[in-house]
């Protein structure tokens, strides 16, 4: 996107005060301590924030079904930016997720340029190649095209309804001079981001899309948009315990027990509101007051804990009675490296980032040019120590490159206190490189010629 959302976690990577952005946008904190196997991104305070990942932990613990979404513009090369997302993904699939890849080939024609064509060659040779090498299981991953299924096109379209110009002004920061193609996408990721839970695609189960940080304004959308569908709110109430709340929408009146002529139909409002309530004694609640005639139930002796089992329950109700029947989606949120120049990483500017198939040559040229946190003389360095906040290196260790928790403390310390010169640290990054980019690059060739057995079969 052009401009997705007002988040810019490049101002300057090291102040960006990720903290203020979680408050800002009203995310929560990771806390990986709360996660089962916490993966090194997360170890690392790395993927810093979420929204409604204990939804997936739940899953986790109970193991029920649940899934991730995850999607590419197939344009340029991929690089180690590209990758994070990737390590996550690949995360949650040995959590229990089952995976499907959008290729924003829809996305990339339209505000890009790029044809269908080229779009499908890049996805399939830069990105999904470098998916499988990095250890998606085949089995449980589905790879699909924008362009080849209506149902994501589908639900772009028809969920455009639930949304206005103005809140794509204030999402997006959008005027009147915006491209009409910046207000398509991302009603195309909405579609991309909801689909997997549509009956042929999964179903009713929670998704959770990891992403960078700068791509939540989508999310926000999404959530929005998922949330105006639901036929039943479940919400806290306010002396304690839940309340469930219809929501009259056009299409579901009769459902719910509305006349045409807008009056309360009280019979079919009372059977509604007694199939709620068997329902939940079912889960286990006795202790229901019931209001058919403002449509609300009351549950005072719910908690919060108790809301997404109740929620599930009325998204399923919803479908058996012709809703959507979707859950808002859950994210993580992860921090950006530094590109190696100082400025962001980008396709376009080589010098800024490590292709997942550069060569040890282009590599090592880059890590050696990066910038240091180490001091002017090696007197000073030996006296002051290192400074990893400022260290190219460093970070790329930390983000990509040495996998052992405890050998990246003893290279933090060894730097801090002066021991390792900023030199020696570059070439203990070059090192860990290059047994990354080979270990890549043999796992690459593991699956030449194998790459459609992560593809849908509309992909194919
Ligand atoms: N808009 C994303 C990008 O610019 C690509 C994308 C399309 C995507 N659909 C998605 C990302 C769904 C995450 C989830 O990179």
């Amino acid at each position: 996107m052009v401009n997705a959302g007002r988040i810019d976690p490049w101002s300057s990577e090291q102040s960006t005060d990720y903290r203020r952005i979680v408050e800002k946008f009203g995310l929560s904190s990771v806390d990986s301590t709360q996660l089962p196997n916490p993966g090194m991104l997360h170890r690392r305070g790395i993927v810093f924030a979420h929204r409604d990942l204990d939804v997936i932990v739940g899953c986790m613990h109970s193991s029920d079904p649940f899934g991730v979404l995850t999607g590419l513009m197939p344009s340029g090369r991929m690089h180690l930016g590209h990758s994070m997302v990737i390590e996550q993904v690949r995360w949650f699939q040995e959590q229990g997720a089952d995976v499907t890849v959008a290729v924003a080939d829809l996305e990339a024609l339209a505000t890009r340029g790029t044809s269908l064509d080229k779009g499908r060659k890049t996805a399939i040779s830069e990105y999904v190649h470098n998916y499988a090498a990095m250890g998606l299981d085949p089995e449980m991953t589905s790879v699909y095209f924008q362009s080849s299924r209506p149902e994501v096109q589908r639900l772009a379209f028809t969920l455009g309804k639930r949304t206005n110009i103005s809140e794509f002004e204030a999402i997006y920061g959008f005027d009147g001079e915006t491209n009409l193609a910046h207000v398509q996408a991302p009603l195309v990721q909405v579609g991309d981001i909801i689909h997997p839970q549509l009956e042929d695609f999964g179903g009713l189960r929670p998704i959770v899309v990891p992403v960078g940080i700068d791509q939540d304004p989508h999310l926000r959308l999404t959530r929005d948009i998922a949330q105006k569908t639901n036929w039943f709110n479940v919400k806290p109430r306010k002396s304690g315990g839940l309340t469930i709340a219809l929501s009259l929408q056009e299409n579901n009146h009769e459902q719910l027990g509305v006349k045409p002529d807008g009056k309360v139909d009280i019979n079919s409002r009372n059977n509604l509101v007694d199939r709620i309530g068997i329902l939940l004694s079912n889960l286990g609640f006795s202790d229901i007051t019931p209001n058919p005639k403002h449509g609300v139930i009351e549950i005072p002796g719910a908690t919060l804990d108790d809301r997404s089992i109740i929620r599930t329950k009325m998204l399923s109700l919803e479908r058996e009675l012709g809703g959507m029947g979707i859950l808002p989606p859950c994210s993580t949120y992860h921090r950006f490296a530094v590109g190696m120049t100082g400025d962001k990483m980008s396709s376009s500017k080589p010098e800024t980032t490590i292709f997942m198939d550069d060569s040890i040559e282009e590599m090592t040229k880059k890590v050696k040019r990066a910038h240091s946190g180490g001091q002017p003389t090696v007197e000073e360095h030996r006296r002051l120590g290192g400074d990893v906040s400022k260290d190219v290196s460093f970070q790329y260790l930390q983000f990509f490159f040495e996998r052992d928790d405890n050998a990246l403390s003893e290279i933090r310390g060894d730097y801090e206190s002066g021991r390792l010169l900023a030199g020696e640290l570059k070439q203990i990054c070059i090192d860990k490189a290059t047994d990354w980019l080979n270990d890549l690059r043999e796992k690459r060739s593991q699956w030449d010629g194998r790459l459609s057995e992560f593809l849908a079969p509309d992909a194919i």
